[in-house]
């Protein structure tokens, strides 16, 4: 009796006393990391282990007898994903979390505005805010290594700068809400086959220049607050438990102060996952782990078995009280964050945001004969063909898939805006059944014929091995026989303006005789309003390419050797194309390309004058200032993105032809003129030097390429670094 009163005396005394310091804490007289050491300090082993695995599909415990908050956390990217039941990813079917989608990410990327970047992120985190939730499962920043991987759209293109600098803004966007952002996979998640188990062979070198700059930028930058392991192994360990990549490098290195977690059931080894820098399990396919049993919680791995691990003594302390102490942090920054604002959802702001990202991601590949903008006044019928044209795609792909209030489709975005002054005639024109491509062709046809012009809405969708989590893509062409069918369109009327709805290159073949070609993403909710807009003209496009579009898969560095290099056999893949992914490999190959990374049209042109720079030479506590006149020689306004390329002209090592360093968007009236400026520094100039470890540069000629794109360059100048 006498032990059970002492217990409770005790009890309420530290709830007492947690609770003056929380009052404490709320005046600010108490700084987090003092609120940290408190809460741990009254913790029991129990306790603290409870706080490291998941409760539920999405969501971990907290401590109840302290009063800290649960953690909840849903998908992402693009929006808030609907509720799933306790246990599984089944859809608990309530009837208020319709979400708006914002475009996914790689039409982001295609922006180039960063300031669009830090809208997304914001009305991201006011809808996860308004939801409830505190973790928002993305970005994802992984590099799009190949245009076959079949999770590209969740991703931000193939490079490591836009990335880094593209995410960054979303990441704090986010954050302000007291929502943290998770940057995921981390790392080398580039492809869905064999995801769960293939160890990936890259060099130190490609790993630092390629794979984990935007990683490292969400860190330093971005401040971001957790991050997510990826499936996939690295030197035979897997990420999520992997010790170079998450105590040495995130941890020691970069000084990351979040919270680990991992993809769910991407956790193998109570003793890997204890030491190696995972912090929290989520999902599992552990130990016979099946949704709706008892006990299921206490088989992960950070669950009943690492508490048996700790009492054995066969894993530290040390290690577990760094986990809480990042997981408090966490909690004490999103759930228990006082100065979190209020949230929203599905306001018409964050719908106008939607829209404007999708706008200015939209890219303008090809835009011969004039056919765009749309000629109203001399268009009487329109022909709209393609599956796309009709298909939601927000629903699909995988755990970025949305529950959506609202998704205008191209169809009924040109209905709602031409309805009424021109005929619009639509026609499927293919379909994933075979049997049926005879009837749709011959429909298309008819329709082709008598329209003065045709807008073909083609692409891939959100299917399993088309682009979707899971499986990569089967093949690099367009499926459905959308080939054949613009070949026999081409036959009967010319005018066609073909929409690529993909968030991946596909092969064109027919590119030399289609006039107009667009690169239409995955828009989500304001697909249709965000397209018609800019096919009217009301909206003048200014997306650049975040990827770049091959002639053929084999032309593309990770398939230029043999399958070890993609897609591996189901134990290793080996990188070979090294440092030069994307356009870095087929610009110093001389590899020619449909379509180049960093290309965009618009209504309006621009010319690029004499470039001013105040020194030739820099050492590595200079900067070099250079600036470009950009003058809007066309007829109406329109916004250009300025690139800026670095080459290194001697070197001991291989470096690629060109690396993107800088870039500024510029909005200009018709006929203005404006000066962009540049800064280059040393770490512009650097590479991984695998002797030494550590990025280095090397004296001697360096050479700026400004351009239109990573080929269209309009003016270089040559530096010397001393
Ligand atoms: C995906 C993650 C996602 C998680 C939760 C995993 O299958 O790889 O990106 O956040 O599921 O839905």
């Amino acid at each position: 009796m006498k032990k059970k009163l002492s217990i409770i005396l005790v009890t309420l005394i530290s709830i007492v006393t947690y609770a003056q310091n929380t009052a404490q804490y709320l005046d600010n007289k108490i700084s987090l990391n003092e609120r940290v050491e408190d809460a741990l300090n009254r913790m029991t082993l129990e306790e603290k282990v409870a706080l490291c695995h998941a409760q539920s599909r999405f969501s971990a415990p907290g401590v109840p007898r302290l009063g800290i908050s649960e953690l909840w956390m849903l998908d992402g990217p693009f929006g808030v994903r609907q509720e799933s039941v306790w246990d599984d990813w089944i859809s608990a079917r309530q009837t208020n979390d319709s979400c708006i989608a914002f475009p996914a990410l790689t039409c982001l990327a295609a922006t180039w505005n960063p300031q669009l970047a830090s809208n997304y992120g914001k009305a991201l985190g006011e809808e996860f805010n308004y939801r409830n939730k505190n973790i928002a499962l993305g970005p994802g920043i992984n590099i799009c290594r190949t245009p076959l991987n079949g999770r590209n759209f969740e991703y931000m293109g193939e490079d490591p700068y836009l990335t880094s600098v593209m995410c960054v803004p979303y990441i704090q966007g986010v954050q302000k809400s007291g929502v943290a952002a998770c940057v995921k996979h981390y790392a080398l998640n580039n492809q869905e086959t064999n995801r769960d188990f293939v160890n990936v062979n890259v060099s130190q070198r490609a790993l630092h220049e390629i794979y984990l700059p935007a990683f490292k930028a969400a860190v330093y930058d971005g401040k971001v607050w957790s991050i997510m392991g990826s499936y996939n192994k690295y030197e035979g360990q897997h990420c999520c438990e992997n010790d170079y990549l998450l105590n040495k490098i995130l941890k020691e290195q970069w000084g990351f102060d979040g919270v680990v977690i991992s993809d769910w059931g991407g956790t193998y080894n109570t003793y890997e996952a204890a030491e190696n820098g995972l912090d929290l399990e989520m999902g599992t396919f552990a130990n016979d782990v099946k949704p709706f049993t008892k006990g299921i919680y206490g088989k992960f791995y950070l669950s009943d078995p690492y508490l048996k691990a700790l009492r054995d003594g066969k894993v530290t302390m040390e290690k577990l009280n760094d986990k809480v102490r990042r997981l408090l942090l966490l909690t004490f920054r999103t759930a228990m964050n006082r100065n979190k604002p209020f949230g929203s959802f599905n306001t018409p702001e964050h719908l106008e945001t939607a829209r404007q990202i999708g706008e200015e991601g939209i890219v303008l590949l090809k835009n011969e004969n004039a056919l765009l903008p749309l000629n109203l006044e001399h268009l009487k019928n329109i022909a709209v063909i393609g599956d796309n044209a009709t298909r939601t795609m927000s629903d699909g792909g995988g755990s970025s898939g949305l529950k959506v209030h609202q998704e205008i489709t191209p169809l009924e975005g040109l209905q709602n805006k031409l309805g009424g002054k021109v005929n619009i005639f639509y026609a499927k024109g293919y379909s994933e059944k075979d049997d049926q491509a005879n009837k749709l062709m011959i429909e298309a046809l008819e329709v082709a014929k008598k329209s003065d012009i045709i807008l073909f809405f083609g692409g891939l969708n959100k299917f399993y091995h088309q682009e979707c989590e899971g499986a990569d893509r089967d093949s690099y062409g367009l499926p459905f026989g959308q080939d054949k069918l613009i070949a026999e369109l081409l036959k009967v009327n010319k005018n066609i303006v073909f929409l690529n709805i993909s968030g991946s290159a596909v092969a064109m073949p027919w590119a030399n005789q289609v006039p107009s070609i667009l690169q239409a993403w995955y828009l989500g909710s304001e697909t249709g309003n965000a397209l018609a807009n800019i096919l009217t003209g009301d909206v003048n496009p200014s997306g650049k390419l975040p990827i770049s579009f091959p002639y053929k898969i084999e032309d593309c560095g990770a398939h230029s050797f043999d399958k070890m290099c993609y897609p591996g056999d189901s134990l290793n893949v080996f990188y070979k194309e090294d440092i030069l992914v994307g356009y870095r490999w087929y610009d110093t190959k001389n590899i020619p390309v449909q379509f180049c990374f960093g290309h965009g049209l618009s209504y309006t042109t621009f010319t690029f004058g004499k470039p001013i720079i105040n020194s030739n030479e820099i050492s590595s506590n200079d900067t070099l200032n250079i600036s470009v006149p950009i003058r809007n020689n066309g007829g109406r306004e329109g916004s250009e993105v300025v690139q800026l390329y670095i080459r290194d002209l001697k070197s001991t090592v291989l470096r690629p032809n060109k690396e993107l360093k800088s870039f500024t968007k510029v909005l200009l009236k018709s006929g203005e003129e404006k000066l962009v400026s540049f800064k280059i520094v040393k770490e512009d100039l650097q590479f991984f030097d695998e002797k030494s470890m550590q990025f280095k540069v090397e004296k001697g000629a360096f050479e700026a390429s400004i351009g239109s794109s990573s080929i269209d360059i309009r003016q270089k100048i040559k530096f010397n670094y001393k």
